[in-house]
């Protein structure tokens, strides 16, 4: 088809001389709706405690989320992914299954006032544990392991609770053998078949999630995450990730961290078409953005929008980021 020779006939600069045109054969368009704004829910009152590695953001009581929500709205944004930061953590992550828990109580608040607003929840453990992992842990002389089957039924549990507070999705993002089908199963249970499930699918053990673990006070106290994160020199694994939770019922497809990811974000997309698929635009990747556009060395909505558009084209038909509310107002101008 691409012949030697097509050149003068052929000039691919004609289509980009005028503006109108551009506009005419744009492929991939960024829109509001396809953006998740992730928001961080703490105990107390009348509180909004800046995260310092992740500059506009913060730890927010249930009163100032209900602020926090009104702008999104007004903003033209309808979708967030929820937080728990709780009062006490202790070894099981009680809070997280609580009907009174941080992120049950914020639910409850926001249903009230918002049948508009989609609120997904994240599923996991990590932020309700003392120890900071993503589940059940045991020990076997000196080493600590994350359990894996013991964890499900609780991640189940906590699926259910936060379901019955009123989450319109949920979002295991443990990377545990088995959480779709124990999640799915327990939904079903509990009457809730009508509840989709977003899984984190492929997620790495990165280091981009370096500021959300100060923003949920819960880096591990010991160890890593890399026995349930995948090797991020790993691409196949991917694919083997989603055939297993399209499998075990997952509704929804996520690659994260998305801009060091676009090629598995492609891969996903190719391989399974037919599911939805979301990207994580990770705390990391928001703070590199922020850090050098605050130093004047990007120019912050150009990049920006440049970035969340790559992610897109990639394959990804929805994107978690905390710029969710910066780009639906530049979207918008
Ligand atoms: C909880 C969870 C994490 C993120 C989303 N859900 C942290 C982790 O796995 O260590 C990271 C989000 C971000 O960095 O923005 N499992
Ligand atoms: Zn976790």
């Amino acid at each position: 088809m691409y012949n030697r020779g097509q050149f003068p006939k052929t000039r691919l600069r004609r289509l980009r001389h005028n503006l109108l045109v551009r506009d005419l054969i744009r492929e991939t368009i960024l829109k509001t709706d396809d953006l998740i704004m992730p928001l961080f829910v703490r105990y107390g009152e009348n509180l909004k405690k800046p995260i310092a590695a992740m500059p506009g953001c913060f730890q927010l009581t249930v009163d100032k989320l209900e602020d926090e929500i009104n702008e999104l709205v007004r903003l033209g944004i309808k979708n967030i992914l929820l937080f728990g930061i709780p009062a006490h953590k202790d070894a099981l992550g009680t809070d997280s299954y609580s009907d009174d828990g941080i992120i049950q109580t914020a639910i409850r608040a926001l249903k009230k006032k918002h049948s508009d607003l989609l609120i997904i929840t994240d599923v996991c453990f990590c932020e309700y544990t003392s120890h900071g992992h993503c589940g059940y842990i045991t020990q076997h002389e000196n080493k600590f392991d994350l359990a894996n089957d013991p964890t499900l039924a609780l991640l189940a549990k906590q699926a259910v609770s936060h379901v019955k507070a009123g989450a319109d999705i949920v979002a295991p993002s443990g990377m545990l053998d088995g959480m779709v089908q124990a999640i799915r199963e327990g939904l079903d249970n509990a009457g809730y078949e009508t509840i989709p499930i977003l899984s984190y699918s492929v997620k790495y053990a990165s280091s981009m999630y370096g500021p959300f673990r100060e923003a949920t006070e819960g880096a591990p106290k010991f160890g890593d995450r890399r026995t349930y994160q995948m090797d991020f020199a790993n691409a196949n694994e991917a694919i083997r990730e989603c055939a297993l939770d399209i499998a075990e019922g997952a509704d929804m497809l996520m690659v994260k961290p998305a801009h060091a990811y676009l090629d598995v974000i492609h891969r996903v997309k190719a391989q399974f078409p037919e599911l939805p698929l979301g990207a994580y635009h990770t705390s990391g990747e928001y703070a590199m953005l922020k850090a050098a556009a605050g130093k004047g060395w990007l120019d912050e909505r150009a990049a920006t929008l440049e970035v969340l558009t790559a992610i897109r084209r990639a394959g990804a038909d929805f994107i978690i980021t905390y710029y969710a509310k910066e780009a639906a107002q530049w979207l918008s101008e």
